[in-house]
């Protein structure tokens, strides 16, 4: 357990050092044409972006750091040494290494949806490889109630690295995708990491405790780096964090999620942006007309955010946008304004239904209203994966 108080205290100094280097590079990163205009108040003044890559490399370079020491003793005993598990920690950092280094590309070129998409696809690859090599586990845990028919688990062979691939797609871009006010990115990959910490303590006395410890090793720096990141982006955000930021963050759960056999744990940690990732599919899609920014829409005299809108030509509707916009209002989840040529409608995302149900707020408001939700999913999530679980598994 050494290692993990190593790993704690390496992860302080990466803190302070994070924390001291941002104001020092945001200068550089608006020379450089890296920045963007905050949306959400009054001032038009120059926000450095991406500065996700600040704390993602420092975080890199922590855990960079951190290998001799977690490997010091197989490297004293060079027999013995275990290459297993070393393989595991290099994929997990290549992954998240390809991963910072396309986000911030992304973030430059501002590249389409698709090759969103692809990116982190092709970022997984190292991960699957050693997956493959290490483990090669394909099945499923059935639950009790469906064992008479099913056996106890089910072997769906290829498929499993289809979802794992697609676990890292879902993990990068569900975060990139409940943005645009001050905190929000950041503020919710705090929480999940320190959910995902959480039950790494807790199970830390467990049979598992080496893919635990393994996580913790992981997450620790990833937590430090990311809170000297909020403290900077907290409203009134004086950095923007870009795309570089989300993809590392969801790089670096999927990571600890499929090395370390939590996956289905870590979805749990990601309920608030599974509806919103939901509640999006129509406009991501294009079944509904998505603008390029779907962040609530500022009013300047009263300084508060209220819901941003979509206008949907009548004569552009057809039978599926036509049937998602009544299945949406019966279920009052949609604000809709008709006349005779076309229906504007709120952008589908959770953050403008916070507005719609809660009323018109201020951006801090609803940062924070946001992320008590995101809070409130991981003791929903905790609640599932401990008693409720025990129901449905035998451990
Ligand atoms: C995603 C969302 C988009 C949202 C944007 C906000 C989808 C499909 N895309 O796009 O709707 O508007 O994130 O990040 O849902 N910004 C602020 N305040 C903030 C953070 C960002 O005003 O606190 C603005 C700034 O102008 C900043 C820009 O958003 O420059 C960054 O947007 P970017 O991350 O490039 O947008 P996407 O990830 O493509
Ligand atoms: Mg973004």
């Amino acid at each position: 357990m050494w290692s993990i108080l190593i790993v704690f205290l390496l992860s302080i100094v990466a803190y302070w050092f994070t924390d001291g280097l941002i104001p020092k590079l945001r200068d550089l990163f608006v020379k450089a044409g890296l920045f963007g205009v905050d949306l959400c108040k009054t001032s038009k003044s120059k926000v450095p972006e991406a500065i996700g890559v600040v704390s993602g490399c420092v975080f890199l370079v922590t855990s960079f750091l951190f290998i001799p020491i977690a490997f010091g003793n197989g490297l004293m005993d060079r027999e013995h040494f275990p290459h297993n598990e070393f393989a595991e920690l290099l994929a997990a950092l290549l992954s998240i290494c390809c991963m910072l280094l396309l986000g911030f590309a992304d973030d430059v070129l501002d590249l389409r949806w698709r090759y969103k998409l692809l990116l982190p696809t092709i970022a997984s690859l190292p991960l699957l490889v050693v997956y493959y090599v290490n483990f090669n586990s394909t099945s499923f845990a059935v639950p009790i109630q469906l064992r008479e028919w099913l056996g106890t688990s089910v072997n769906i062979g290829f498929l499993y690295y289809v979802y794992m691939g697609m676990l890292a797609v879902f993990c990068t871009n569900a975060i990139n995708i409940l943005a645009g006010i001050n905190g929000l990115e950041v503020g919710q990959a705090v929480v999940i990491a320190l959910s995902i910490i959480s039950f790494n303590l807790m199970e830390l006395r467990g049979d598992q405790y080496k893919a635990h410890q393994f996580s913790l090793y992981i997450m620790l720096p990833y937590l430090a780096t990311t809170l000297a990141l909020l403290k900077h982006n907290w409203y009134p955000s004086k950095v923007f964090v870009g795309d570089t930021f989300c993809y590392v963050s969801g790089m670096t759960f999927a990571v600890v999620g499929i090395l370390s056999h939590f996956s289905k744990t870590v979805l749990l940690f990601f309920i608030p942006q599974v509806i919103n990732f939901v509640y999006s599919v129509p406009q991501i899609f294009h079944i509904i007309p998505c603008p390029r920014h779907r962040l609530p829409k500022y009013n300047g005299e009263l300084d508060i955010l209220q819901p941003s809108r979509a206008l949907i030509p009548k004569q552009d509707m057809g039978f599926l946008s036509n049937l998602i916009l009544k299945i949406l209002t019966v279920l009052r989840l949609v604000d809709r304004v008709e006349d005779k040529e076309s229906i504007t409608i709120n952008n589908l995302t959770i953050i403008n239904l916070f507005l719609i149900k809660f009323g018109d707020m201020t951006e801090n408001k609803l940062t924070i209203s946001l992320l008590s939700f995101q809070v409130a999913c991981s003791c929903v999530a905790f609640l599932i994966r401990y008693p409720m679980a025990s129901y449905f598994y035998d451990s």
